[in-house]
Parts: structure tokens; sequence; C-alpha cells
């Protein structure tokens, strides 16, 4: 089995599942006219976090990585009318033209962009938040865990992505930062007495990877 299958059934996925969303294409493109890096969630994976938020009800969205707001959008187009989502980011350049993508989705009023390194935005948040998504630089996993949980009630739901990273997250003795992170963030999804978690392995078009999945109890 190949990257190259797992991208055409990607394909086939969203072209049976997914409807073609010109705001959400525009950030794409936006996104890689700028420069951005290409490693936002897939338009399939984007669907699948927006029927989590919406199954979770979700009125309160925290995301702690915007990169151009693609993942953003599916999240935020999950919420009701009064809905809101907080989204975090350290490099302007990818906060201005997230917030240029977020504007055109229609979505300037639902979603609150805060510019800066994370760990220096989250102390400034207030809880309740109803869903959060980790998806920034993954060194930070554990530590942006523990403020989900903090930020988080009984009941909400914590995902992170890329928890697998082609199996590299088996290695106890990798020095690669981002795969310690990720492995402390294990610890704290087995060890925390108010988590309730698992994790799925995913192929596709982004390659072999997963998500974490918590709930809050
Ligand atoms: N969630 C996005 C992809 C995010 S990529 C999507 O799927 O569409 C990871 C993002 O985290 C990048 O934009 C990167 O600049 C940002 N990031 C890296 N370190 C950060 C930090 N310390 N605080 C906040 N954001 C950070
Ligand atoms: C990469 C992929 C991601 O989904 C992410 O959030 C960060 C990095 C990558 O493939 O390098
Ligand atoms: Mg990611």
């Amino acid at each position: 089995m190949s990257k190259q299958l797992w991208t055409a059934v990607d394909e086939f996925i969203s072209q049976q599942l997914v409807s073609v969303d010109p705001a959400l294409e525009a950030a794409l493109a936006d996104s890689e006219a700028a420069g951005l890096p290409a490693i936002n969630v897939t338009p399939n994976q984007g669907k699948f976090l927006h029927l989590l938020a919406r199954i979770q009800s979700a009125r309160r969205v925290l995301e702690i990585g915007t990169l151009g707001g693609y993942s953003t959008i599916w999240l935020a187009r999950a919420l009701p009318p009064d809905g809101r989502l907080i989204t975090l980011e350290a490099n302007p350049r990818h906060a201005e033209i997230a917030r240029k993508n977020i504007e055109r989705a229609g979505l300037a009023a639902v979603v609150e962009l805060r510019l800066g390194p994370a760990l220096d935005t989250l102390p400034q948040l207030a809880p309740p938040f109803d869903f959060v998504f980790i998806d920034a630089d993954k060194e930070n996993n554990a530590l942006y865990f523990d403020w989900a949980l903090r930020l988080s009630r009984k009941g909400s739901v914590i995902i992170a992505d890329n928890v697998v990273r082609e199996g590299k997250i088996l290695d106890s003795t990798s020095r690669d930062s981002t795969i310690e992170g990720t492995r402390r963030l294990y610890e704290k999804l087995n060890g925390e007495k108010r988590i309730n978690a698992t994790a799925i392995q995913t192929v596709g078009s982004k390659g072999y990877d997963g998500f974490a999945i918590a709930s809050v109890e």
C-alpha cells in the first residue's frame, strides 16, 4: 500500500462526502500562494473535526495552531450562531493570511485569532471550552494538554493532531523534540484521572499519522 493509493482514496472520500466550499478552497490556495507550509488538515480530516465538534454540540472552541485558518474554518462552521472560536498562532505571517481567510469565509465575528506563542496567550483565556484542537509545535504538546484540561469542563473534548508520525512515536530513545513532546502527551493522557482517551492511526494524502481524542470526565 502506498501514499499514492491513500491519496486517491482521500480524493474519493472528499468527492463523495465533503462538499466543495469556495472559502475553504480559497483559504488553501491563498495559503499556498503566500508560501505557508502545506501542513493543514486534509479536507476529509477537516470535515471529521467539524463533525466531532457538532456531535459535541460545541459552542466554545479553542484551537492551538492556526496556520492559514483551514482547520479553523472547518471548526467554526460547526458552531451555532452564538458560538465562538479562539485560535492561537505565533507566526505573524500565518496569522495575517489566516485573518483574511477567516474574514472571506464570513467568520470574522465568530473567530478570534490571538497572535503570540500559545504558552503566553493561553493564561489569558477563561474556561470553559467545550472542544479543544491541539495542532501547534509538538514540543509543547503536553503543556498544551495541561492548559486544555485547565480550560475544560466535565464533558469537554480534547483532540491532538500528529500523534503517530509514521510510527516514530514508538521510539522511546528519540531525541527528536517533537516526538519527545508527543510521548509526554501520551503519558499525560494515560496518567490523568479526569481523562478518558484513545488515539487512532490515519493514512491519507498527508501520509501516515494519527489523532488522539480525549474526554474530560
Ligand atoms: N491547524 C492548522 C495547522 C497548524 S500548523 C490546520 O490544520 O489548518 C501549526 C501552526 O502552529 C503553525 O502555523 C505554527 O506557526 C504554529 N505554532 C508553532 N509554534 C507555536 C506556538 N508556540 N504558539 C502558537 N502557535 C505556534
Ligand atoms: C506537520 C504536519 C502537521 O499536521 C502539523 O500540524 C505539523 C507538522 C508535518 O508534516 O511536518
Ligand atoms: Mg497537524
